[in-house]
């Protein structure tokens, strides 16, 4: 698979969740904006061969290696990006749930998903686009979604991407984020405001702003349910004082977790 074919198959199955990514991409497109994306973002539980080092696996295989690693004690979670030398590639940002962290009711819920999984699992090649394996109640995901909305969204989705993100320096019609965000509020797009509009700023050299999160309907055990999926995200990055972009997610608050919400957790 090439690194094109890859991102292809990820964009599909992103969109086929987060359906108002696919309307926003075309919006910018009939514009007459050429996008690029900055980074696509992946989650997993930590542990059972499952975390970031599988899901980066067949990246490895296309060119992507890895870059600076954080960690985000608050909402207990490890993360990773890898970068490919072809500049015109997204980076990928990779997080895992420590689910040792969690509470004794939830490490319970988690690990009755993991014990489902089929031998070999792990070693899927395309482990990241998998799905859901496991089977769950409703019930178990709102108890999981109330402790943490990262847990709550894998357990419901399991191996997906959470979103893609624009490179806000690919677009040639925006400034900044802020006449991006006006647009895209003009055209009917709701912003997750949470914190401010734009999360991160020029010191930080990385400033971001995402969408309200989509919903679809999941079945679990017991019903079929209209849940939170996934946002689309956009990335201004700045300069260092060296001259060169930066590359990174920094550690307090550049990476949101998600979508459905917590993005107030700092970090991923
Ligand atoms: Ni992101």
């Amino acid at each position: 698979m090439t690194a094109a074919e890859l991102l292809e198959v990820l964009w599909r199955d992103y969109t086929a969740a987060t359906p108002q990514a696919a309307r926003i991409h075309q919006l910018l497109t009939q514009r007459g904006e050429l996008l690029c994306n900055d980074h696509v973002a992946l989650r997993s539980f930590a542990g059972d061969g499952l975390g970031m080092a599988a899901l980066a696996r067949p990246f490895e295989a296309c060119g992507w290696r890895p870059r600076d690693r954080y960690e985000l004690a608050a909402s207990h979670l490890r993360a990773r990006y890898w970068q490919h030398e072809d500049p015109a590639l997204p980076k990928l940002f990779i997080s895992e749930l420590v689910v040792d962290q969690l509470s004794a009711a939830a490490r319970a819920e988690v690990h009755r998903l993991l014990a489902q999984l089929p031998p070999g699992f792990a070693e899927r090649a395309d482990l990241a686009w998998s799905g859901r394996p496991w089977q769950l109640s409703y019930a178990a995901y709102e108890r999981l979604y109330a402790e943490s909305e990262y847990a709550g969204w894998v357990a419901a989705f399991g191996f997906r991407v959470n979103h893609f993100t624009v490179d806000l320096g690919s677009l040639s019609t925006f400034p900044d984020l802020v006449a991006l965000d006006a647009f895209l509020v003009e055209h009917g797009f709701a912003l997750d405001d949470r914190g401010g509009m734009i999360k991160g700023s020029p010191a930080e050299r990385l400033e971001q702003s995402w969408t309200r999160a989509d919903a679809i309907e999941v079945e679990f055990d017991d019903a079929t349910v209209r849940i939170p999926s996934g946002s689309y995200e956009f990335a201004r990055r700045y300069r260092l004082p060296s001259g060169e972009l930066f590359h990174g997610f920094a550690p307090s608050g550049a990476e949101h977790v998600g979508d459905a919400g917590d993005a107030a957790a700092p970090g991923a």
